[in-house]
């Protein structure tokens, strides 16, 4: 690295540890700035988890799901011996549920191995760490010198350098670039400092430069082109998928079965539901061979989800049976326990969408 360079960054690197000490988010798995510096770690298995969490999650929502995480598995080891049903429906709402099989398996693992690596490469040899996770716990959790790389950090930098790179292609480039800042100096606080200054300040529509501690040194800033980056490539539209689903309601609640473990929404419950394909025109009133006989379906049109890969429209029907209705392959989930049970987002709305529908023909009433 030029000498230039290197002189620059040991001086935005303390402007931004400057900021840092005086704005620092106070995150539920976060220790204070500094305490670092008098010997104090978070605890590994908090940061762990709550980057795990944070992997396609917002700050907002994750701090209220680690919160009930923490408190029902306090440790490695309460979350290693707990049932997976009991880990999936504590995620439910959280989405993206392979975290949460990665995240059970990989208690396991952590626990075998006598706690969380330190090193960034042996990180990566847990399930569901890669180089974005590993860099992060080994910075937050042990000080290690290493600077994480996410969508932020890549926003901050570019505007900083005006690097005119185009993302996704151009990850390495940005992951270069950020390992140029990798001191022993604080760098954890440093990581969490670029994290906060990205979601707080270097914001992607209407940055707050004026309150930036790097205002003066931001290539974009100067400029005011804040908004050209990162550079990136357009995306392309996501493919439309779809699919029917019956909500069925009787004394004992609404029907629903287990997903397989694989795959998308693996090992969460779901009302029965065609697989989800390309066609939109398909005869939605064929349905799954298992539906309940006899009953009278109301349609209730369609609700719409979005998937990372694909969007989903998915039409409702939906029936009430006065009568206890059980169907083989199948359990009911009584409407109080919906809250709490293993129920992605997508079946929430499906449910809440089937339950609209009997209430507005005043159907089972008291029940639905
Ligand atoms: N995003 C990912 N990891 C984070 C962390 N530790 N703090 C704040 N935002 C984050």
């Amino acid at each position: 690295m030029a000498h230039y360079k290197s002189k620059k960054i040991t001086q935005l690197r303390e402007q931004l540890l400057a900021w840092y000490d005086r704005s620092a988010r106070d995150l539920p798995w976060r220790l204070p700035p500094a305490q670092g510096l008098k010997g104090q770690r978070p605890d590994p298995y908090a940061v762990w988890l709550s980057e795990i969490m944070l992997q396609q999650t917002g700050v907002a929502t994750v701090k209220t799901y680690y919160v009930a995480f923490i408190n029902r598995f306090p440790t490695v080891q309460d979350l290693a011996k707990a049932p997976l049903d009991d880990v999936l429906a504590l995620w439910a709402g959280l989405g993206y549920y392979r975290r949460a099989h990665h995240l059970h398996a990989a208690a396991k693992d952590i626990l075998a191995r006598g706690g969380v690596p330190t090193q960034p490469q042996t990180l990566q040899k847990i399930q569901g760490i890669g180089p974005y996770t590993a860099a992060a716990i080994a910075a937050i959790a042990f000080d290690q010198p290493v600077v994480p790389v996410d969508g932020n950090v890549e926003r901050v930098l570019s505007r900083l350098w005006l690097i005119e790179a185009i993302l996704p292609a151009a990850k390495p480039i940005f992951w270069h670039e950020a390992q140029a800042w990798m001191s022993t100096h604080r760098p954890g606080d440093f990581a969490q400092a670029l994290m906060d200054l990205g979601a707080t300040i270097c914001t992607p529509r209407t940055p707050a430069c004026n309150l930036c501690p790097w205002q003066s040194s931001c290539g974009a800033s100067k400029q005011s082109r804040q908004g050209e980056f990162p550079k990136k490539q357009v995306n392309k539209k996501k493919p439309t998928r779809y699919g029917t689903s019956w909500v069925h309601i009787d004394p004992d609640g609404v029907l629903v079965t287990k997903r397989a473990h694989s795959g998308l929404l693996g090992g969460m419950l779901e009302v029965p539901s065609t697989s989800w394909g390309d066609d939109p025109s398909s005869d939605p009133c064929l349905g799954p061979v298992d539906l309940p006989k006899g009953v009278t379906w109301l349609d209730g049109g369609y609700i719409d989800h979005v998937f990372t890969h694909f969007a989903l429209r998915v039409r409702v029907f939906s029936a009430y049976s006065p009568k206890s209705l059980p169907v083989v392959g199948y359990q009911r989930l009584g409407l109080d326990a919906l809250a709490g049970a293993a129920l992605p987002s997508l079946m929430h709305k499906i449910i809440v969408a089937g339950r609209s529908i009997l209430a507005a023909q005043s159907i089972g009433l008291d029940q639905v």
